[in-house]
């Protein structure tokens, strides 16, 4: 059978004349940046994490980078973090000439062990070139630069464990940075993701809980920081700067009048969107347990409430990935891949001599995951399909 366009899609943004109307509303004034669309938008991110400050940004990415930069992260520091992660993160250190010092994950979740990063903190703040050479790249990295920050990553929607990794970063002097660019409306024992570290980030792409079409915001209680990143996204210009006067070096990372309109929308509908992501999951879970061979996502004891961004299914071992996605296709499923491990991507290889094996749960998790199609508006006839052409490739 030719390879089928896709007669579910791999994910869809959930809108309303409430959105398109916002939208609307902005294109009939004259303030398409800047304007008072943003400070609404940010208000309700402030609201909803409980931090006293939310800035708003052109894209998860742009965030984690201001994030890097109020940190004082620079060139030849170290930053602990995760290789199973979308590339962002990692990458934001690279902008900076920071390298990430990786460590390997929890097998049933993808984020990051605590005591794994507890111990690479302990040895990388000692003095010894020894104990810390085990932690480092093989090359591309100062061996003597310094540890400055734990950049933890709320994988698939769930929180990392973010008590333990506090007490680490507080033990060694560290700032502690949540790319919770995947796990809005999350909880972590009963605490909003994103609000769990120094800095937290979500991200707005239109497979997200919510979309700004291209967009993310920054949450922080560090008033300092949150000044620093409004300068810094805005082209470094500080308060009381003219248009053409640039304190710092900054950039344009601004988040347009359409784009928060369309998030502060979206915010108003967070509890529906949620509950709709919800009951797609609820309904996965149904239906994969009566498939031999496939795992479904596995949520952490502190993981009070899991905020479903996408949803990654792990393959028994021996079954060949590529050739049941490439069966899914010719049926019109789409699946991917998730994530393919940061450390093995050519440019990281390239430039810090990672090789197969580094992380060994990463990988394993990288090899046999496969993210199925999910949205908030898949119906249930939808699900259906999926898991009984999953299961008939399965079969084959
Ligand atoms: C974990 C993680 N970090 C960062 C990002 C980057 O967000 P954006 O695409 O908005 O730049 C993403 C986006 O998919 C992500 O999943």
């Amino acid at each position: 059978m030719p390879n089928q366009p896709p007669i579910v899609p791999m994910s869809s943004p959930d809108l309303t004349d409430l959105e398109r109307q916002a939208v609307m509303d902005v294109l009939n004034t004259p303030d398409l940046s800047m304007g008072k669309r943003i400070e609404a938008f940010e208000a309700s991110m402030s609201a909803f994490s409980g931090c006293r400050h939310a800035v708003g940004v052109s894209s998860g990415t742009a965030g984690l980078h201001l994030c890097v930069r109020a940190a004082g992260i620079g060139a030849g520091d170290l930053v602990i973090t995760t290789p199973f992660s979308f590339v962002a993160s990692a990458n934001v250190l690279l902008f900076e000439g920071a390298a990430p010092v990786f460590v390997d994950v929890d097998p049933r979740t993808g984020n990051l062990l605590p005591d794994l990063v507890e111990e690479a903190a302990r040895d990388l703040s000692s003095g010894s070139a020894i104990t810390r050479r085990r932690w480092l790249p093989r090359r591309g990295v100062d061996e003597t630069g310094k540890l400055k920050a734990i950049l933890a990553v709320d994988v698939f929607g769930q929180p990392a464990d973010y008590d333990p990794l506090r007490r680490t970063a507080d033990r060694y002097g560290l700032k502690l940075i949540e790319d919770s660019c995947e796990a809005l409306g999350a909880e972590y024992k009963g605490r909003k993701a994103g609000a769990l570290a120094d800095y937290g980030v979500y991200a707005f792409y239109p497979n997200k809980q919510i979309t700004t079409g291209e967009g993310g915001v920054i949450v922080t209680d560090n008033q300092a920081a949150a000044q620093m990143m409004r300068a810094l996204r805005n082209q470094g210009r500080a308060p009381g700067d003219t248009w053409l006067q640039h304190t710092y070096l900054g950039y344009n990372y601004r988040l347009d009048e359409m784009s928060a309109a369309l998030g502060a929308a979206q915010m108003t509908r967070l509890p529906e969107l949620l509950e709709k992501r919800q009951q797609v999951a609820d309904w996965y879970a149904e239906r994969l347990a009566e498939i031999p061979g496939v795992q479904p996502p596995q949520l952490a004891d502190t993981t009070s409430r899991v905020s479903w961004f996408v949803f990654v299914i792990h393959l028994r071992p021996g079954i060949d990935r590529a050739r049941l996605a490439a069966r899914l296709g010719d049926y019109g499923i789409p699946v991917r891949p998730y994530f393919l491990p940061i450390h093995l991507q050519p440019y990281m290889v390239d430039r810090f001599g990672f090789e197969p094996g580094d992380f060994p749960v990463t990988e394993d998790l990288g090899e046999r995951g496969l993210a199925l199609p999910f949205s908030g508006k898949m119906s249930q006839e939808q699900v259906d399909l999926v898991c009984k052409t999953l299961r008939d490739c399965l079969l084959e």
